[in-house]
């Protein structure tokens, strides 16, 4: 049993959900995180980078690691390899739209594989002691409904929550998810269902959750450069940040990323996360552009406490109140010193 103490969820994003989004995300409010999605065969190969996926903080819990892939017993090893990781929960991806996922049989084409969806959450759920959940589209086709079918199906499997994203595979992020099949697997099954999609504001996410009867709401691309958003959606505090607080956040998520991927990576992984904070209208447009082209993370934190010198007093307590990131439960096998550049 893993409780999780607020009801709204910080969505797995490939490409943003690092530790430093997950550690900001829980200080912010979200009751449970969730890393990207891990790819099973690179887990199962030792991959070095699919392995870096595996650092847990000790302050990110509870935490889920989603994994994808479409053989069961590769699917399984992954689960117990990414539980002694840390995870409190294993997430399967039943969801990624994207063809490279895809054409492997992974992600949301299980959707059309309802005897393979239950194989791997079969073996998953098998493999380790914790809960097992599902995260997945509403089917791959427009207008699909597959995912009244094949829920019920996987809760049947071994499954102890599912999320649903109720767009289309095809649709990728287009239109708008249908909520209506939200309400509508919340009345098949009896597990808990979280809602994904389009979830930005308190409001909403109220409405979202009055009329669904779902457990939970799931904030992804609403949280992105915009901690301050999961605040507004658990507390009601609707408050925009200063020019300070919003420089402070970005200089700890650029410093921290930078220990999580090396400089090399994490230059590159962190030009969009500059315009998703400096955007919104909270600094002038030519000084995020002039941010996105420095050369170095340096350059960027330097320009930043000059644009806003009373985040220095910011930076400083939040970084006093994280803990020491030597504390990481890492993989026996994991070499950090080597992955730290790759
Ligand atoms: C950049 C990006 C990457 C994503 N990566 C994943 C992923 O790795 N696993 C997953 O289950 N969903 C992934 N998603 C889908 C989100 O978790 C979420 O279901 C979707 O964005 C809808 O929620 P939102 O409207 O709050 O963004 C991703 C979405 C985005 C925008």
């Amino acid at each position: 049993m893993v409780e999780i103490p607020t009801r709204l969820v910080l969505a797995p994003m490939a490409g943003v959900s690092v530790q430093a989004f997950r550690r900001q995300g829980r200080r912010y409010g979200a009751g449970l995180v969730c890393s990207e999605m891990v790819s099973c065969a690179g887990l199962e190969h030792r991959n070095e980078r699919t392995l870096g996926y595996l650092r847990v903080g000790r302050d990110e819990h509870p935490l889920a690691i989603q994994i994808f892939g479409s053989e069961p017993g590769v699917m399984a090893e992954a689960a117990r390899m990414v539980v002694a990781a840390g995870a409190d929960i294993v997430d399967i991806n039943f969801g990624c739209p994207v063809r490279k996922v895809t054409k492997t049989g992974a992600g949301a084409t299980l959707l059309d594989d309802v005897p393979r969806a239950r194989a791997i959450v079969g073996a998953v759920a098998a493999a380790v002691n914790v809960p097992v959940s599902v995260k997945m589209r509403r089917g791959l086709e427009n207008g699909s409904r597959a995912c009244l079918e094949v829920g019920p199906q996987l809760v049947d499997a071994g499954a102890a929550t599912l999320t649903l994203h109720p767009r289309s595979a095809k649709q990728m992020y287009t239109g708008e998810a249908d909520h209506s099949l939200t309400a509508e697997l919340v009345s098949l099954v009896d597990v808990p269902v979280i809602a994904s999609g389009d979830v930005t504001s308190r409001a909403r996410a109220q409405a979202i959750l009055a009329s669904t009867g779902a457990a939970a709401v799931m904030v992804g691309r609403g949280a992105q450069g915009n901690p301050w958003a999961l605040r507004e959606i658990v507390d009601g505090d609707a408050r925009e940040p200063t020019r300070e607080e919003v420089a402070a956040e970005l200089i700890l998520f650029v410093r921290e990323t930078v220990r999580e991927l090396g400089e090399h990576r994490a230059g590159g992984f962190l030009k969009k996360f500059y315009g998703w904070y400096l955007g919104r209208g909270r600094f002038p447009r030519p000084f995020k552009q002039e941010v996105v082209q420095l050369e170095t993370t340096d350059e960027v934190i330097v320009r930043l406490f000059a644009a806003a010198p009373g985040a220095a007093e910011i930076v400083e307590r939040l970084e006093s109140e994280l803990p020491d990131p030597g504390d990481e439960i890492l993989l026996d096998s994991m070499a950090i010193s080597i992955y730290g550049g790759g």
